[in-house]
């Protein structure tokens, strides 16, 4: 069970609770909240099986998206890792930047092993994922036969429109959905991440935790409030904190799911992250005795791996620093919400992504937004294409 620690160390106010009943109603009218829906089994299954048929012809997978069709695939995958144990089996992704170095090494790369691709956008229309799957797919055409291509083709987009789906219908290749009432951040539990995950963890495992989190709609709301009451007294901004690297990109997914649920119309808490006890000796200065702009939102690992230094097991020294400075920061007016996971598995991280999803748009409400658009996102897109025609 994950555990939440609210109140030891924030205050929260009452009067936010009380928006509890409006809030639940209004995420019950939303449209937007597919994600709480069953995913199919036959389609998990299909998922699983299609992993499989693309190991047996090719040594590498190629995932091709950006923003919400990459970074939960991305996080989860970082997160399940070994630290330094390689798999036979490269997943490597592409369409998150536009780094010449970045891809002309990836093709040089490409050149020398079999390869398939997974390109994953709802719109089909997402600038980094076209140059990208662009690129790559010419390389594909001048390494493999049509027939071959279609064995090595995934394409995850929506299940109607967009060019990417039209590409499907014409040529025949194989396609998953990402369904029309789930946007980017919150496709977690879509072909968009679970087939890039099936090629590294147990999915049935993740699928089963994911909707376990349904069970935490009440903490779920407590954080929002929690978090809403921390901005109006004037804590605009969340740190993230992990006490494992390879939590990191859990962080980032983190980020990209508040601050793109939360920022608009002139409000929203900024997110940032760090992984301690690294940044302890880099943003852990200004974090005690800074700018009093911070709360924090620590997340512990009840269990790891053993190890002992001096009768004490390294994992505990850990856990007793993370305590520690919520204490020492807290000393610093920097106030901070706990939650621990009993370990980190597929289990508890399907559940704790449903957890933040839920308690992301919740939030949403208490700030009077709409959670699950991005307007602002396509500003700079408007501001490219009057300069170069993609
Ligand atoms: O959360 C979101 O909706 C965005 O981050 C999108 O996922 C991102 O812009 C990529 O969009 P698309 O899947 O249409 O390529």
């Amino acid at each position: 069970m994950i555990k939440f620690d609210f109140t030891s160390m924030c205050n929260y106010d009452n009067d936010l609770m009380s928006r509890k009943d409006e809030v639940l109603q209004k995420f019950k009218d939303s449209y937007m909240t597919g994600w709480t829906k069953k995913i199919d089994s036959n389609l998990v299954q299909d998922i699983i099986a299609t992993s499989k048929e693309i190991k047996k012809h090719s040594k590498c997978l190629v995932v091709i998206g950006i923003g919400g069709s990459f970074l939960g695939s991305f996080a989860v995958r970082k997160a399940l890792a070994p630290y330094f144990k390689d798999d036979d089996f490269k997943v490597i992704y592409a369409g998150t930047t536009l780094s010449s170095d970045y891809i002309n090494e990836l093709l040089d790369y490409l050149r020398t092993v079999d390869f398939s691709v997974n390109v994953i956008s709802k719109s089909g229309t997402t600038m980094e994922t076209t140059i990208a799957y662009t690129l790559i797919m010419q390389l594909m055409r001048e390494k493999y036969n049509m027939e071959d291509i279609k064995k090595r083709l995934v394409i995850t987009t929506d299940p109607v429109k967009g060019t990417l789906r039209e590409e499907v219908n014409t040529n025949g290749y194989k396609s998953f959905p990402i369904p029309d009432d789930i946007g980017g951040r919150y496709s977690i539990m879509t072909a968009a991440h679970l087939l890039p995950l099936a090629f590294s963890i147990d999915l049935n495992k993740f699928v089963e935790g994911y909707y376990l989190g349904n069970e935490y709609i009440d903490q779920a709301f407590m954080y929002a409030v929690c978090r809403k009451s921390l901005f109006d007294q004037g804590k605009i901004v969340e740190n993230f904190v992990v006490f494992e690297e390879k939590l990191n990109y859990f962080s980032e997914w983190l980020k990209q799911l508040f601050g793109e649920t939360e920022g608009k119309s002139g409000v929203g808490i900024l997110p940032m992250s760090t992984v301690f006890t690294r940044d302890l000796h880099s943003l852990g200065q200004f974090i005690q005795e800074g700018n009093k702009i911070i709360f924090e939102t620590f997340i512990k690992i009840e269990n790891s791996s053993k190890i002992e230094f001096k009768s004490y097991d390294l994992h505990h020294i850990n856990n007793v620093v993370l305590d520690s400075v919520r204490v020492a920061h807290k000393s610093g007016d920097v106030s901070s919400i706990l939650i621990t996971l009993p370990e980190i598995n597929e289990k508890y991280l399907g559940e704790i992504i449903y957890f933040f999803m839920l308690s992301a748009a919740f939030s949403g409400f208490l700030f009077n937004i709409n959670p699950f658009n991005q307007p602002g996102v396509e500003v700079y897109k408007k501001e490219v294409r009057e300069n170069i025609i993609i």
